[in-house]
């Protein structure tokens, strides 16, 4: 999604210091990168189509300025090109915007009666020239900016110039993130804090219509009256934007995991999950994310559910938001979000506290605002995530979640000792390495890679493993695939199934194997190529592929199960040299709706 900087101080250096934390933005994902700087008291605006590598070659770094903004773009209105590409500029006004101002076609239409004419096919362009005219009707820069939040419908953080105040940065936001960076003698706006820590690591968090006036100091206002903030200290773990000796940041992401896992599940089971809030007190619990973050409240729905006997409901944050919601007395509602900043959860996050109902988050990114306004926050600590499809902050909330369903199960006492599960977790990051290191995916990969339809099965803990595998390979490789819990499969996409094509079956969960091994059988007399992930040795009959994975105790297990198919994506779109880390059209923090 779009990414916003700006910065302003003493320095001249404001061109190199504002692409810098641009491009450590990057990872959000984006299909057009701009900049405009002031040099001598004029506004000087740059845009490209395409990498900030392109935007970069443009400009001059010896280039003295102070002040600066600049963007990445992903496109939402409007083809990702250099005219729709940020910064925009209307009469006194150049900006850059993050979000999406969904009642633009009606400013449209008033902002034309009044004369302005329009060059880009963007909502943000529509948003300057309201900001102009407001300007020009005002007389005052506030007073704009504040009547505008009153005009503007959907979402928007907001970089500002006037031509006629260039010594002074203004920043506005509401539902999209933005903070401003605090350092001596300088100062900066960004989308997330991660992208300035290069220069600082105090910041300032804007709450929605707070307007930010920057220049030799900072000043927010919220409606008019000025507000005093708390500079905040970001004192976590610098981003390691450095692939090291992987070639792709998903691999070495994947790589992180058994480290990560290992010091989760450890550091909570060595005091008895005393860390990890009680959900037993709850009547109901309702588990909200998007994308993978939904996925990790599948896997957790068997957990709580037949091993600790307590019922949870899935949801698509961008349904749930929108539908009617049934809470009791003793609601809990957990919301999973890597990034802290997706636009749904977050809506969700905001709908439930309105209605009083506790609220957990289980968060990677620190300070982000989701991990902000939830009541409770668990964090997954599995360090910054740049590849646009999550390996290791999936397999950490996974993680927390399989924590938070085993403490419900020793709390009722349906598990009555934890020594079992500590001896293994001791063991856990051998394991992890052995299976990620052992087995030869790209030899399995090269079987596959070239079908356009792959199918996924598995039965309750295993369906929920096999959507999340069925999304990486879908997401980094393009190959269309679908994902069906095994016994639906014969209601009517068996159809489907032919010759060689490719059915990976997710094969861990005993309870119900035989039943899969049914339906696999059922594949198998049609053709089709099977390729299983399972903790057991199988018949060979059953298979072209078998991928074994070490077989732990369920908590642990479905921790380890999406490894291989995360390999068997990662190999799959390398093969098909697919640009894996920045897949077409995905944005890594989704921050519209
Ligand atoms: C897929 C992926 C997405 C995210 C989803 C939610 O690999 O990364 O499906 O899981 O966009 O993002 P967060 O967790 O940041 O709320």
């Amino acid at each position: 999604m779009c990414g916003i900087i700006g910065y302003v101080g003493k320095s001249t250096k404001a061109i190199t210091k504002t692409i810098s934390c641009l491009e450590k933005l990057e990872y959000r994902g984006y299909d057009s990168a701009g900049i405009a700087y002031i040099n001598n008291n004029q506004i000087i605006i740059k845009k490209e189509r395409g990498r900030i590598e392109a935007l970069k070659k443009e400009l001059d770094f010896n280039t003295n300025s102070n002040l600066a903004i600049a963007h990445t773009r992903w496109a939402t209105h409007g083809d990702a090109n250099n005219i729709n590409a940020h910064p925009h500029q209307v009469g006194h006004v150049t900006l850059v915007h993050n979000g999406i101002i969904e009642n633009y076609l009606e400013l449209k239409d008033m902002l034309e009666k009044l004369g302005y004419t329009f060059k880009s096919e963007t909502d943000t362009e529509i948003g300057c020239a309201m900001i102009d005219y407001l300007y020009q009707k005002n007389n005052n820069h506030l007073k704009a900016l504040n009547e505008l939040t009153k005009i503007l419908k959907g979402s928007y953080a907001l970089g500002i110039i006037f031509d006629d105040d260039i010594n002074t940065l203004y920043a506005i936001r509401k539902d999209s993130p933005l903070i401003v960076g605090i350092n001596k003698d300088e100062f900066f706006i960004a989308s997330d804090i991660p992208a300035i820590l290069e220069y600082t690591n105090k910041y300032i968090t804007l709450e929605d219509n707070d307007i930010a006036m920057i220049n030799n100091e900072v000043k927010i206002y919220h409606h008019l009256k000025e507000v005093k903030k708390d500079i905040q200290s970001f004192d976590y773990e610098y981003v390691n934007q450095d692939k090291g000796k992987y070639e792709h940041f998903m691999l070495k992401e994947i790589n992180e995991q058994p480290a990560i896992i290992y010091n989760l599940l450890n550091e909570n089971l060595d005091n008895n999950l005393k860390d990890l809030p009680d959900l037993t007190h709850y009547k109901r619990i309702d588990i909200v994310g998007c994308g993978s973050a939904y996925h990790t409240a599948l896997v957790a729905k068997t957990l709580f559910e037949e091993y600790a006997s307590i019922e949870i409901n899935c949801y698509i944050a961008s349904e749930y938001r929108y539908q009617r919601n049934f809470y009791t007395d003793k609601s809990i509602v957990i919301f999973i979000s890597q990034s802290g900043e997706t636009a749904d959860t977050l809506a969700c996050l905001r709908k439930v506290k309105d209605h009083n109902i506790p609220t957990l988050a289980i968060v990677n990114a620190y300070g982000s605002s989701i991990a902000r306004e939830a009541d409770q926050v668990i964090y997954t600590k599995a360090g910054s995530e740049i590849a646009v499809a999550t390996t290791k902050a999936y397999t950490a909330q996974v993680t927390i979640l399989s924590l938070l369903a085993l403490k419900c199960a020793y709390k009722k006492k349906i598990i009555t000792s934890l020594d079992d599960i500590k001896e293994s977790c001791h063991q856990i990051k051998d394991i992890t390495n052995k299976l990620i290191k052992n087995t030869d995916y790209l030899k399995i990969a090269k079987k596959i890679y070239k079908k356009r339809d792959i199918f996924f099965i598995g039965r309750l803990i295993d369906y929920a493993t096999a959507l999340e595998g069925s999304l990486k390979l879908k997401e980094i490789s393009y190959i269309n695939s679908a994902t069906y819990p095994a016994g639906e499969l014969k209601h009517g996409t068996i159809s489907l199934v032919e010759k060689d094509t490719p059915v990976i079956t997710i094969l861990t969960y005993d309870a119900i194997k035989d039943k899969t091994i049914s339906n696999i059988k059922e594949v198998k007399t049609r053709g089709a190529r099977v390729i299983i992930i399972s903790n057991q040795e199988l018949d060979s009959q059953l298979y072209d592929d078998l991928i074994i994975i070490p077989k732990v105790n369920i908590f642990i297990q479905p921790i380890l199960t999406i490894i291989p198919l995360q390999l068997l994506a990662y190999h799959v779109a390398k093969l098909n040299k697919c640009d894996i880390d920045k897949p077409r059209n995905l944005a890594k923090s989704v921050t519209v709706e």
